[in-house]
């Protein structure tokens, strides 16, 4: 078990927490890849990894430069380590994304699309979803949520976003990310959603290298003296923009794509979703982690189940099956 809670005058709970940054190469698979590449032509599936994907790129970019903004506040030399080769993870993962994503659209997904929304520049942001985020933010919730951001942003003094609260949001969703990776690594109903396998091989690197690195932002909000108030925010306002902006990208994808009209496409991938893990209950419990006071991403321990994945992306060991991934989580 890894000590959870970082060591008095340390900044990282595992100093010596392995991080690689991989040179990856894609291109081979992307330049084949067919439109239908879930199983049983499970198209909404198929549109929440094209919008999942759409959403990395310029994620992740925010990730780093949120990350990057504070890294004065680590001293500690491993954290400066484990900074280093996050930031040289996500860049190659959003490089990786983008080139998917360009080949996702071509295919006819709205990952490029997303990455416009996500830049938020006039192609992303349709007059629909303009008239619907205008709604949503003068009811429920977000209401509530954004007039308090206003109010922080009126005592800082400045129109910019805060960035400590990006670091926060980075922290929150990269406990998003740990989270589906440990899905993906363990769940044979998530892998089963991929028919083309060597996808898959690319979503299981990205999978292993988020579980690499899941404390790092997170330790840099605490070294930077990030609050808690603000980390549940973050948490909070990270999890309804994910639903919303993936359910808006997903429906109107599913909606458009003729195969979900033909050989009753939508009630038979409807129907697959019932064992769809990324709605179900083991992944909430996972989220619900994160609003825990004692709460740290290194609690779980996840070294094994990444070695023995690792070994696999290597061409070291066969891929290892669901049982046997589960059965490397002691905790
Ligand atoms: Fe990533
Ligand atoms: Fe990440």
């Amino acid at each position: 078990m890894v000590l959870a809670l970082v060591p008095e005058g340390r900044q990282t709970a595992e100093a010596d927490r392995t991080i690689i940054v991989r040179r990856v190469d894609f291109s081979e698979m992307l330049a084949r890849l067919d439109r239908n590449f879930t199983a049983e032509g499970d198209v909404i599936s198929a549109h929440v990894l094209a919008v999942l994907s759409g959403l990395f790129p310029d994620g992740e970019e925010m990730f780093i430069e949120a990350v990057k903004h504070h890294r004065d506040f680590v001293t500690d030399e491993d954290l400066k380590r484990q900074v280093n080769a996050f930031i040289g993870q996500e860049v190659i993962h959003g490089r990786q994304h983008r080139d998917l994503n360009a080949r996702l659209a071509e295919l006819g997904y709205r990952s490029k699309i997303v990455e416009h929304f996500m830049q938020f520049d006039e192609e992303g942001l349709t007059p629909g979803m303009h008239a619907v985020l205008q709604v949503l933010t003068k009811v429920g919730p977000f209401r509530k949520l954004l007039s308090e951001m206003e109010e922080r942003r009126a005592e800082r003094g400045d129109e910019g976003p805060d960035p400590m609260f990006e670091l926060a949001l980075t922290a929150a969703l990269e406990h998003y990310t740990a989270s589906m990776a440990e899905l993906l690594l363990t769940e044979a109903d998530l892998q089963g959603l991929f028919a083309d396998q060597d996808l898959f091989r690319m979503w299981a690197w990205h999978a292993i290298e988020e579980s690499e690195h899941r404390a790092v932002a997170f330790d840099v909000f605490k070294a930077a003296g990030g609050d808690e108030e603000m980390r549940l925010r973050a948490m909070k306002i990270a999890g309804w923009a994910l639903v919303f902006i993936t359910s808006w990208h997903v429906t109107i994808g599913v909606l458009t794509d003729r195969r979900s009209w033909r050989n009753f496409g939508l009630p038979r991938s409807l129907w697959r979703q019932r064992r769809n893990p990324l709605i179900g209950r083991k992944f909430r419990r996972r989220l619900a982690d994160y609003y825990r006071a004692d709460f740290h991403p290194l609690q779980r321990d996840t070294s094994a189940l990444e070695q023995r994945w690792r070994a696999w992306f290597d061409d070291e060991a066969p891929r290892p099956t669901p049982a046997e991934s589960l059965a490397l989580l002691k905790f």
